[in-house]
């Protein structure tokens, strides 16, 4: 896992903001667990004021909504498209914003919440030893924060897909670009939510366990989340191009088993302060 990477200052990774909800909603069932899991952890209030960062399409933001029975809800995310599809679940106390989670964490949001909430998004921020102190800052007393991100950066499908995308003609293309793994080790995260004096927390790592259809379906599977900067970066053909070159690999590596069992290692942290 390529998990020494926090930077210093907090910067955006991966995307620029094009994402497909469609590609994103394709997997829908196997990408909701690990968000109804981390609700799970909140302790609930209602009339909370929540904030759901890198909210993507909305639906769940919505579900966390009512679930809590929050008094607002506002969901936060930088891609257009994203928000177009989330507007659809806008109303009765849910609202959503363009921004980038790094400034707004950086410029205090609007502060203070009652719960921060951000469910496989965090992943593409790095230097999360400063927006840990950021978000902390912006809870109000008895506050909580709740993050799930994805620790897959050492699952063979990832390593595929960065020796892939460091092959030419893509390396030139993306000028060297390579996307680092965002999220650092589950221990790490405990001691950093100790420092900021919580207190109480839950920092787990769950195995989430999906079958596809074949390994070639992981190339479905990424296309909603890890290939996007790719996309973004590279010219249309040259986009289709990898994405073929990457299921070959796919292929090869991991044979044509159908179904394909693909153990996907999440974080899940939550964290509550009393004043
Ligand atoms: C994998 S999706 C998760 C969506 C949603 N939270 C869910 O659980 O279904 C990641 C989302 O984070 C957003 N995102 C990534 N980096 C971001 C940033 N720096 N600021 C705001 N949103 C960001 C993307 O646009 C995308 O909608």
């Amino acid at each position: 896992m390529a998990s020494g990477d926090d930077a210093p200052n907090v910067a955006v990774l991966g995307t620029t903001g094009r994402w497909d909800p469609d590609q994103y909603v394709r997997f829908r069932d196997e990408r909701a667990q690990p968000f109804y899991d981390l609700a799970a952890l909140v302790r609930r209030h209602p009339g909370m004021r929540v904030v759901d960062l890198g909210c993507g399409p909305g639906e769940l933001t919505r579900w966390l909504h009512v679930e809590l029975q929050a008094g607002e809800t506002l969901g936060l995310d930088r891609s257009p498209e994203m928000l177009a599809a989330a507007a659809a679940h806008a109303g009765g106390g849910v609202r959503f914003e363009r921004g980038d989670i790094v400034e707004f964490a950086a410029s205090g949001g609007h502060g203070p919440y009652d719960l921060i909430f951000s469910n496989a998004a965090l992943q593409w921020v790095s230097g999360h030893a400063t927006l840990l102190p950021q978000l902390r800052s912006m809870l109000a007393p008895g506050g909580q924060l709740a993050i799930q991100v994805p620790f897959g950066g050492d699952h063979p499908a990832r390593s595929v897909l960065g020796e892939v995308a460091a092959a030419e003609p893509y390396a030139s293309a993306m000028q060297g670009y390579r996307r680092p793994g965002g999220a650092q080790p589950p221990d790490w995260y405990a001691t950093r939510l100790y420092e900021l004096g919580a207190s109480e927390q839950v920092v787990r790592m769950n195995v989430y366990g999906h079958l596809l259809p074949s390994a070639r379906s992981l190339v479905e599977w990424f296309k909603g989340s890890a290939l996007t900067p790719y996309r973004e970066r590279l010219p249309e053909e040259m986009y289709g191009a990898l994405v073929e070159a990457y299921a070959r690999r796919l292929v090869e590596q991991f044979g044509d088993d159908r179904p394909y069992f693909l153990p996907f290692n999440r974080i899940l942290m939550w964290a509550r302060w009393e004043s």
